[in-house]
């Protein structure tokens, strides 16, 4: 289902294909020390939406992540995106914080959220639970 598409400056790009036909991608940046990453992009075909595909690539990502001893990763939605917000959430994402007139045209406030990496999914799907960084159980991606 994935395919590992150009990386640039310490990003690492994943798409997903269903048959011939891409119909999501992510689009993750890892920081310069390692310490944290960043979903810089992440949409999924309109027509193939509510399917699981966006699931699978934050899983995917996640896996990146601590694959390569990166246990944080955060994200910005814009605060009026409910749905993607929700679907974060339903992913185990946490909002941590918000940045006032963090995007333009048109200028919103961005809400920013994270997760935990070491965390098996389950755990970090269970709502509620509060950010942990600090689980020690690792597994393959
Ligand atoms: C957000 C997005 C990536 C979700 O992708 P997706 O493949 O539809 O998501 P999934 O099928 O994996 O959804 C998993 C769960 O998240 C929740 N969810 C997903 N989309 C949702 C929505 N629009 N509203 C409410 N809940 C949603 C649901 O609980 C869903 O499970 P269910 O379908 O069994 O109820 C997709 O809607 C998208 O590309 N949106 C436009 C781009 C965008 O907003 N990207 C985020 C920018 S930061």
């Amino acid at each position: 289902m994935f395919a590992a598409a150009r990386p640039a400056r310490g990003g690492f790009w994943v798409a997903a294909t269903r048959g011939a036909g891409v119909v999501g991608y992510v689009g993750l940046e890892l920081s310069a020390l390692g310490g944290e990453a960043d979903v810089v992009n992440l949409a999924v075909d309109p027509a193939a939406r509510r399917r699981g595909v966006g699931r699978a690539l934050l899983d995917k990502a996640v896996a990146v992540c601590r694959a390569r001893g990166v246990p944080l990763l955060w994200l910005r939605v814009r605060a009026s995106n409910r749905g993607a917000r929700r679907f974060y959430r339903r992913c185990g994402f946490h909002t941590v914080g918000r940045f006032r007139g963090y995007y333009e045209r048109p200028p919103e406030t961005a809400i920013l959220m994270a997760v935990g990496t070491r965390a098996p999914a389950s755990a970090r799907r269970r709502a509620g639970r509060p950010l942990s960084t600090s689980a020690s159980r690792r597994t393959r991606p």
